[in-house]
């Protein structure tokens, strides 16, 4: 009943000309294979995406998340795109909550708060990351970071709004480093997290949420990832960003 999710996060990379040519490329291949069973999440620079909609529309399994939304509704916040706007471009997925934004544009979680209730008016799904960073897997403290960090965020959210969420598990000491978490690693948080959900909801909504693992994932270790039992797909970065790569862990999923 988990959705198998596999979500390409391109962070602040490609110009225009190379984004959409790895479009071309990864769709190119799903078409090959006409694997629909998975969802797949694209995740460019927000200024390519609506060509990226547009290049995915004949895709049923593919779309296209945005990587930030705004804290507020429309109005007087220069530089700023919201929730509704990239639902108006046939946006469906914003990611919320990605350490990079948490570090260098200081999102508390009262942002974050804001963030996730402006993407769910506008009908946008949620991709949550969480991470801990290495003091804090170092220190034995994980855990508790992890459940307050949720605690503090999307567990806030109803029953009903909750099931608009795909938690993404992010250890900050694994992003970008090739320090990928051990399997084991990943699925003893992926298993916990799906029991803070139970506890804080339903079994049955617990058995709905994809829980994705990101933190240089890629087309080597993927498969290794995804054959645990609470793994249902990966939030990729660097991996992503080339098409063979990605198709890999796509189809590794
Ligand atoms: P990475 O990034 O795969 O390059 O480690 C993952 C992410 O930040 O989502």
């Amino acid at each position: 009943m988990r959705k198998k999710i596999v979500a390409g996060n391109w962070k602040m990379n490609k110009n225009y000309s190379e984004a959409m040519e790895l479009v071309n490329e990864i769709t190119n291949l799903l078409f090959d294979t006409k694997d629909n069973n998975k969802t797949i999440l694209l995740s460019p620079p927000a200024i390519y995406l609506k060509d990226v909609v547009d290049l995915v529309s004949d895709y049923p399994s593919v779309y296209v998340a945005s990587q930030n939304c705004a804290a507020t509704e429309n109005g007087a916040y220069t530089g700023e795109v919201s929730a509704s706007m990239l639902h108006s471009i046939g946006v469906t997925h914003v990611i919320i909550g990605h350490s990079e934004r948490r570090l260098y544009f200081n999102e508390t979680n009262s942002i974050l708060n804001n963030k996730i209730e402006k993407a769910l008016l506008a009908d946008l799904q949620v991709v949550f990351c969480c991470g801990e960073s290495l003091e804090q897997r170092e220190n034995n403290s994980f855990f508790d970071v992890i459940k307050t960090q949720l605690f503090d965020t999307v567990f806030k959210l109803s029953a009903e709004q909750f099931k608009q969420i795909t938690i993404a598990y992010e250890p900050i000491w694994a992003i970008g480093t090739g320090k990928t978490a051990s399997a084991e690693q990943a699925q003893q948080m992926h298993q916990f997290i799906r029991e803070c959900i139970k506890n804080n909801y339903t079994s049955e909504i617990t058995n709905q949420t994809s829980i994705l693992y990101g933190g240089s994932c890629n087309a080597k270790n993927a498969a290794e990832l995804f054959s645990q039992n609470d793994i249902d797909g990966g939030l990729i970065g660097g991996a992503s960003l080339q098409a063979q790569d990605f198709y890999q862990i796509i189809s590794a999923v």
